[in-house]
């Protein structure tokens, strides 16, 4: 039995501090712990469209934190109509990044708070929605500690898990979505080892899970992506369990690309495939997987690694950041209302 505490060591990437927000800029992990504050929406967009403040739930409370910021700034004399700069606001924060849906969520939060609000002091709206911000943040440490806990009736003691980028504390308020449910074991005291892909080409897995993983005490070895089919053959772990940016209404999942591959890799194997999600994560106006929009990334996340020039310079480049996994893939998903199995288009609305 382990016999570390990870509540001691689990990170909190966004803090609010009175009149900003901090966070752990993870481009520098795991060689250099930095933290920016930023204090302005321009910032905000730019911390998330360059990954220093990552992962679906993640960015949805930059992004609530961003609104506040934007609309706080905003020059007294050219607040004519505040509900419409709010608009503009959101828009912009929206752009930063298009597949998690947490983003928009968040947003759609603040937006319909001022239209509720429209004609109220722009002080009162303002302050109202650092509020929202500071609710929607704590309220997802708990959500994401809820879905660890849910978590547990999949997790079998000794149990090797396959794990994809990063869903922990990072990619959260705080203890993540499928990392949740990796630290709740831990917690309960039962044995676990993680197979951490290194996830290519921005190596979220070995990167910022290992990290994470390290400074809890849970055993992990790193592997190359390309290792996850043998390891299920030669291995036989007992699980994959990954994290998701959008679910759409039937089931279908977007994640990190190479998730899909996993996915296959575990039907082959007749390895139990599960995907842990926030509500917040679930988009039931999204039919299927083919309405979510797949962000693509620079051509120079496949042709250089740190200073490391990796192919030719003007080498042509497919770089989507996230791909489709068809939800008869997936064997259920691992919600903060519990675990919902399919039919998920029937399941997945009633949560
Ligand atoms: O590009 P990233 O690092 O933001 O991608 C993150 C992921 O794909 C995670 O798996 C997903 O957001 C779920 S984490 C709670």
């Amino acid at each position: 039995m382990n016999n570390k505490n990870p509540e001691l060591h689990i990170v909190e990437p966004i803090q609010w501090k009175e009149d900003h927000i901090r966070i752990i800029d993870q481009t520098f992990l795991p060689g250099r712990e930095i933290y920016q504050d930023i204090f302005e929406v321009g910032k905000v967009w730019e911390a998330i469209r360059s990954l220093r403040v990552r992962g679906a739930p993640a960015i949805g409370i930059a992004a609530a934190y961003g609104v506040y910021l934007g609309a706080k700034d905003l020059p007294e004399i050219e607040i004519v109509d505040l509900h419409s700069e709010i608009q503009r606001i959101c828009e912009y924060l929206s752009s930063a990044r298009p597949t998690a849906v947490n983003l928009q969520w968040a947003l759609d939060q603040a937006l319909s708070l001022s239209d509720s609000m429209q004609g109220e002091p722009a002080e009162k709206i303002t302050s109202a929605l650092l509020d929202l911000a500071r609710d929607l943040h704590e309220n997802d440490k708990q959500i994401c500690a809820d879905i660890g806990i849910a978590g547990q009736e999949l997790i079998p003691d000794n149990a090797a898990i396959i794990t994809h980028c990063n869903t922990g504390s990072l990619a959260t308020g705080k203890y993540g979505t499928a990392l949740s449910v990796i630290y709740h074991a831990h917690l309960k005291g039962k044995k676990i080892h993680v197979w951490v892909d290194e996830t290519r080409p921005l190596l979220q897995g070995s990167r910022l899970t290992a990290w994470e993983l390290e400074k809890t005490g849970i055993d992990y070895h790193i592997i190359a992506d390309s290792m996850a089919g043998w390891v299920m053959k030669s291995s036989k772990p007992d699980l994959v369990i990954v994290g998701t940016d959008r679910v759409a209404a039937n089931g279908d999942v977007a994640n990190k690309i190479g998730t899909y591959s996993l996915a296959v890799l575990a039907k082959h194997h007749g390895i139990p495939f599960y995907v842990a999600a926030p509500k917040s994560s679930i988009d039931l106006n999204t039919p299927t997987g083919d309405d979510i929009p797949i962000e693509e990334r620079q051509d120079d996340e496949l042709r250089v690694i740190g200073d490391q020039v990796t192919a030719p310079e003007k080498a042509p480049v497919y770089n989507p950041a996230f791909d489709i996994t068809p939800h008869e893939l997936v064997d259920a998903f691992i919600t903060e209302k519990g675990i919902i199995r399919p039919d998920y288009t029937a399941s997945l609305k009633q949560i």
